[in-house]
Formats: structure tokens, C-alpha cells, sequence
């Protein structure tokens, strides 16, 4: 099948090319991000692959159906992105990897909440200048602490048992709790209760309206002082004004975050010559206490090497009629499960 391959990057372009010798797709990899400005790229093409920080509101999917595209295949997890109903609507078939490799993720967080305890990241720079100085990189025992997950699916569960590896007691709040999650020992409670006993809370969940901006400033008034706070889900589901506000007066003690509400305008480019517009983003950045990595999460070879098998079976799957449970229905939107 003809496939534009939107938003490619080099590492992308191996590991798609690599497993397309076990599908023979024609595959059109292009740098463009996709968005109103460049979906006629996609003329003719009757499938589009798209990443996470394309854009598939109701403007795009509307131009790629009249231009003959019918099939979506997202190469992530995450669908925040797409318009879900209005595809539904038009009859575009959207599909997605649900699951690559939920370790990278889960041991991403890990790694973020060890460099902020420990001032690595500071660390690393101060002893490259010749500052041994310990001052300001005092961190606390993470066994013993009580981690507060929020959502419990693939990846939040993985991350509960290396926390739990670590002497961590978990409580976890999901809308739909998991019986193998209990059996683990984790402790379902209410949010608010997350908020209180929470030395580390962890988002794992998948944003849709339910968890736009879920931690707010109400939120975070309910949490204990010093929290860390650590986001590798997706940027919106944390009021980043708000968290800024929390740092400032210290009620939020670390901020670990690998993914930004605004991130489709910074994320996987260099800017490293460009004069960055963003306040906001900006200001998060001249804290001490916080650690901002650009979405890579999920950047492992595994995970690479399983979204080009998943992605490419999905097309197959399509082009041949068949039955797939990648496919996403708007019941997602609501649900995320
Ligand atoms: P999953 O679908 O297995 O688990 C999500 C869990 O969140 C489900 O158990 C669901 O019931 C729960 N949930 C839904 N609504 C909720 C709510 N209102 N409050 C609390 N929990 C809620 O998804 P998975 O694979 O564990 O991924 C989690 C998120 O991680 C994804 O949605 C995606 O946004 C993000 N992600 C980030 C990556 C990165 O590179 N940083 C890579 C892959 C995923």
C-alpha cells in the first residue's frame, strides 16, 4: 500500500525500512510535520502514518478524505491528537500501537526521578567545570517513600513494580482498577488521598477530557510540601502554569516531565539556534528542580523496532479486510482503555 510517512526522522526511516522487508509497502517518508499547511502532501495517498505531535483535527481529516486517503496508522500509543468522532464520521479507518515497549516509558520516569533526587543532571555539569561541591544535591532514601500512580495500565504497572523493586509502597488511582495490579499489592484510593500520602506521584494515563489539566492548582494544594511530581503521559493533563505557581512557593518540591502541553511546537527539532517564543516553557527551565527531557520515553531500539512491526501489520491487516484490535472507535475518547 502507498504510505506518506509524515514527521519522519532518520531513526524512524531505519527501523520502518528494516521491518518493510517482511510487508513491501511503498512507503514515502517526509520530514513535514502534518497539519493544515502540509496535508496536501498527502494527495493521493490512501495512507497516512502520523506521529504524536501531528495534527489530525477536523480540518486535516476532512483534506486527507477528499484527497483519497482512508487509513490512519498513528506509529504511538497515545490519540489525543486525532479528531476520533469526526474520523468515525467520514469513514477514515484510524489505527494505533497500542503497546511497543511500556519498559522504555516506565524506565524513563525512573530515570527522571533518580537524576532530580540526586541532582545527576547538576552534578554531571558542576564536576565537568571542576565543582565538587555537594551543595544543593542533597536527595532523600526512596525506599520507604509512598508513590502515588495515576493510571494503571501498561506502563504504569511496570513502573509500580520497579518502584516496589526499590522498597516503595504504591497507591494508585484508575477509573477502572486492575485486578493483576492488586494481586502486585497496590493500593487503589481516591485522588485526594493520592494528593495527600504522596511523596512522588507519577501520571501514566492517557489524556483525554476526563484528565485535561486533572493536576491544576487545586490539586496540587491537596499534595504533601516538596512533592515530586514526575509527567511522561502526555503534556496536558498537568496545568503547567499552575505547577510553575507550585514551585515558585516550593509546595511542588521536583518536576520531571518528558512531555509538555506545547511540546508540537519545540519537541524533536534543534533549536539550538533559534530564539525559543515560549514564556512559559522557558521559565520551567531556569528552575533548579526541574529536569525536562523531549519526549523520549519511548526511545529505545525495542520500542522502535516493535511501532514499525505493529504499524506495518496494521496496513496489512486493512489492506486485506481484516479484523484488527489496534483499530480506535470514539469510545476512546471518553474511556482511554
Ligand atoms: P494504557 O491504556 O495501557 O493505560 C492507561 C491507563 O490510564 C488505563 O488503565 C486507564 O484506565 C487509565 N485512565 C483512563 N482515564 C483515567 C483517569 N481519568 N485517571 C486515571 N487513570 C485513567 O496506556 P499505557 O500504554 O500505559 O500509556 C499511558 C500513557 O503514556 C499513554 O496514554 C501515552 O499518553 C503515554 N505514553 C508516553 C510515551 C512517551 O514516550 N513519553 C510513550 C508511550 C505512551
Amino acid at each position: 500500500m502507498k504510505v506518506a510517512v509524515f514527521s519522519n526522522k532518520p531513526y524512524d526511516q531505519a527501523s520502518f525500512s528494516r521491518a518493510n522487508s517482511r510487508h513491501e509497502h511503498d512507503l514515502h517518508f517526509l520530514e513535514a510535520r502534518l497539519n493544515i499547511d502540509t496535508v496536501a502532501l498527502a494527495s493521493d495517498y490512501p495512507a497516512i502514518c502520523a506521529f504524536v505531535n501531528d495534527d489530525l483535527s477536523i480540518p486535516v481529516l476532512n483534506v486527507l478524505h477528499e484527497h483519497g486517503t482512508r487509513l490512519v496508522v498513528l506509529r504511538c500509543a497515545g490519540f489525543n491528537n486525532v479528531d476520533l468522532h469526526h474520523a468515525d464520521k467520514i469513514g477514515m479507518t484510524v489505527m494505533r500501537v497500542p503497546a511497543y515497549s511500556p519498559y522504555a516509558v516506565a524506565e524513563h520516569t525512573l530515570g527522571l526521578i533518580m537524576s532530580l533526587n540526586r541532582g545527576i543532571h547538576r552534578a554531571y555539569n558542576r564536576v565537568r567545570d571542576g565543582n565538587f561541591s555537594l551543595n544543593g544535591l542533597l536527595g532523600f532514601d526512596l525506599h520507604g517513600c509512598t508513590v502515588g500512580i495515576i493510571g494503571t495500565g501498561r506502563i504504569g504497572r511496570i513502573f509500580a513494580g520497579i518502584m516496589q523493586g526499590l522498597g516503595c509502597h504504591i497507591v494508585a488511582y484508575d477509573p477502572y482498577p486492575d485486578v493483576g495490579a492488586k494481586e502486585m499489592g497496590l493500593e487503589y484510593v481516591t485522588p485526594a488521598e493520592l494528593y495527600q500520602r504522596s511523596d512522588i506521584i507519577s501520571m501514566h494515563c492517557p489524556l483525554n477530557p476526563d484528565t485535561f489539566h486533572l493536576i491544576d492548582s487545586e490539586a496540587i494544594a491537596q499534595m504533601k510540601k516538596g512533592v515530586m511530581l514526575v509527567n511522561t503521559s502526555r503534556g496536558g493533563v498537568i496545568d503547567t502554569t499552575a505547577v510553575i505557581s507550585g514551585l515558585k512557593t516550593g509546595q511542588v518540591g521536583y518536576l520531571g516531565i518528558d512531555v509538555y502541553e506545547q511540546e508540537g511546537d519545540l519537541f524533536f527539532e534543534d533549536l539550538s539556534n533559534k530564539i525559543i517564543q515560549d514564556d512559559v516553557f522557558e521559565r520551567l527551565l531556569t528552575f533548579p528542580n526541574v529536569l525536562v527531557t523531549g519526549h523520549q520515553g519511548y526511545f529505545t531500539q525495542e520500542a522502535l523496532d516493535n511501532i514499525a512491526e505493529t504499524t506495518l501489520s496494521n496496513i496489512d491487516c486493512f489492506e486485506n479486510n481484516m479484523a484488527c484490535g489496534f483499530k480506535l472507535n470514539p469510545e476512546y475518547v471518553v474511556h482511554g482503555k
